[in-house]
């Protein structure tokens, strides 16, 4: 793990990188991707354990010294900054069991350049800290839920606490969040149940909520394609209780959702379907695990090692060439669907999602 991005056969591209990419932005691509989203991981904990993420007992946690430090985020952000990186997402493990992370979103807000920094959260510790976040300056929150039952909720985290995750979102209307979104992860066999209660309660609370495929990085490596419940099959069902879908304007072309309205106008609800309808084609992103890796992709099997470079006195110039190289580096898509697909080594937790 945290090894260099030098798989072998990559060496005549890894020379041409060298020699013909300028040493800051853009972030561009060998497919013409632009890059200027950055996901940001703060740590490998968390306070529950979903099944498609987490290993049930015995994580394997990275030890705190390993984690970067706010400077050393905030430090690769500006460099990201100068190359164009304008939106930033904070994920984990679970963002908000990091200690003083109100205090991290300050800094990353006032970079030069960066234009929304948004937080992906489970929401279990969402009320205690929404107004501090909101105070930091954070500009949107994603929240994690996939199911208004307490016994499925348990069943898929395998903990308690959905009461918790209800109170932290309405924690976040009262601090002053507005496009708050609800993402749901749709698994097979466990969520159909779940469709109609969630987009229910999306309505009535007048959250848009994105329907999520389950995705092969789970830590016990039990996924398999018939686990997933396309969102395309989970829109025929909302369509069935909730009357007409209209698709809606794509105003971010890199958005992995696909939109749509109720035509009663019962607000929004989106899908992501990176199995049965992959966006690779228009992705933007790029990532940096709590460990200071740099990764091109949720299924990348290479990694690029700022942490080095922050830690052993390397330049901005360094981080910057590192950077490019690994945007470089990208593929055209993640190949789940291909017969040569070779799950990442690590798990959703320790890649941020
Ligand atoms: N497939 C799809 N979504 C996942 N998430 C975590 N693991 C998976 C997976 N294997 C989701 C979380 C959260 C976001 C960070 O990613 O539920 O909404
Ligand atoms: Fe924690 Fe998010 Fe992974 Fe669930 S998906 S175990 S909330 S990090």
């Amino acid at each position: 793990m945290g090894s260099p991005g030098h798989a072998p056969g990559k060496h005549s591209r890894k020379q041409r990188v060298n020699n013909v990419m300028p040493l800051s932005g853009p972030l561009v691509d060998a497919f013409g991707r632009v890059h200027t989203n950055l996901r940001i991981s703060v740590t490998d904990r968390c306070n529950i354990r979903c099944f498609y993420c987490m290993p049930e007992e015995n994580v394997l946690f990275s030890p705190r010294n390993e984690i970067l430090t706010f400077e050393e985020i905030a430090r690769f952000v500006r460099v990201a900054a100068d190359m164009g990186v304008n939106k930033l997402r904070i994920t984990g493990g679970e963002p908000l069991v990091r200690a003083q992370l109100p205090e991290l979103i300050k800094q990353l807000k006032s970079v030069n350049g960066i234009d929304d920094v948004a937080l992906t959260t489970n929401a279990i510790l969402l009320a205690d800290h929404a107004q501090s976040l909101r105070d930091a300056g954070l500009d949107r929150l994603n929240i994690s839920i996939d199911t208004l039952s307490p016994e499925v909720f348990h069943r898929i985290t395998r903990r308690d606490g959905l009461q918790r995750v209800l109170d932290g979102i309405e924690a976040a209307r009262c601090a002053g969040f507005t496009r708050t979104r609800l993402n749901a992860v749709a698994i097979r066999g466990v969520t159909e149940s779940e469709i109609e209660p969630l987009g229910r309660f999306a309505r009535r609370s007048n959250l848009e909520l994105r329907f999520i495929e389950f995705m092969p990085l789970d830590a016990d490596g039990q996924w398999q394609s018939e686990h997933v419940l396309p969102g395309e099959e989970i829109r025929r069902r909302l369509e069935h209780c909730f009357g007409a879908l209209r698709p809606a304007p794509r105003p971010d072309p890199s958005q992995p959702a696909v939109d749509y309205a109720y035509a009663d106008g019962g607000g929004a609800v989106g899908f992501i379907n990176p199995v049965s309808e992959p966006f690779c084609s228009a992705c933007n992103r790029l990532r940096i695990t709590a460990e200071g890796q740099v990764r091109n992709c949720l299924f990348s099997t290479a990694e690029w090692d700022a942490r080095s470079l922050l830690r052993g006195g390397g330049s901005d110039e360094q981080l910057a060439r590192l950077t490019l190289k690994c945007v470089a580096a990208k593929k055209p898509a993640h190949g789940i669907d291909q017969p040569d697909f070779v799950r990442p080594e690590r798990a959703m937790y320790q890649i941020g999602g």
